[in-house]
């Protein structure tokens, strides 16, 4: 399997192919791995990426951003990376907070399968993967981390939002990165208009990073 550890921009682009999307399902494109390196300051781990995955090839820059970013990041409870693709996100925060679970969640099987190998492979235990439907409903969030599937049209990605963070418990929060260009402040003015207190915590390269609390009844 080639291995690579480059780290560049990537805008949330849909696969090779006009007709596959990284968010599919069950990808049709073959399969054609890359593992690379990803370092942060704190931990680094080696990351299997794949076609029809989001990224493949590389870390995308916002979420490099997130993860360089010094964000509220709960050390225990239930923890979850909102569309995890090959699972960069959720492998640090599993390596950051390790007494804590670490739930990992995306619709696509791929994806799924490569971020469960990816915990094995750097011998992560703390992460649980699995699709949106077999997420136990009475589960509470104290940090969700995201790079969220912009690319599935504004009233997908609303939707998907309020389920998830309508979800969040009590003291807990959300980090959201997401391009400018594609509609990061018009997002942020959303999720306030929804009750959720918003706070624009970096701007960098294009990218917005949006920390979120608990909606207010
Ligand atoms: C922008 S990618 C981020 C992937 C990964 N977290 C990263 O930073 O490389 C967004 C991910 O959300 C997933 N996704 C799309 N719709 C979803 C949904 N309804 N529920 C959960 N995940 C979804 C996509 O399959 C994709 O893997």
């Amino acid at each position: 399997m080639p291995r690579v550890s480059p780290e560049k921009p990537q805008s949330q682009a849909p696969d090779e192919r006009s007709d596959t999307h990284y968010f599919d399902d069950d990808p049709a494109v073959p399969s054609d791995p890359i593992v690379i390196d990803v370092t942060l300051p704190d931990t680094a781990f080696a990351l299997e990426t794949d076609r029809g995955v989001f990224s493949r090839g590389q870390l995308d820059t916002g979420t490099s951003m997130l993860l360089r970013e010094t964000l509220p990041l709960a050390s225990s409870g239930d923890l979850l990376d909102l569309g995890c693709g090959a699972g960069p996100i959720a492998l640090a925060m599993a390596r950051r907070s390790p007494a804590a679970t670490v739930w990992a969640v995306d619709v696509n099987s791929r994806a799924r399968a490569l971020c469960s190998r990816n915990a094995e492979r750097n011998r992560i235990t703390n992460i649980k993967v699995v699709a949106p439907s077999e997420m136990p409903g009475e589960v509470r969030f104290d940090t969700i981390w995201s790079n969220p599937p912009i690319r599935i049209g504004k009233t997908a990605l609303h939707k998907l939002l309020l389920v998830w963070l309508n979800r969040l418990s009590a003291d807990g929060s959300a980090a959201l990165v997401v391009q400018k260009h594609l509609g990061a402040d018009s997002l942020h003015r959303w999720l306030e208009k929804e009750g959720f207190p918003t706070e624009r915590v970096a701007s960098k390269a294009g990218y917005r990073l949006l920390l979120v609390k608990k909606a207010t009844p």
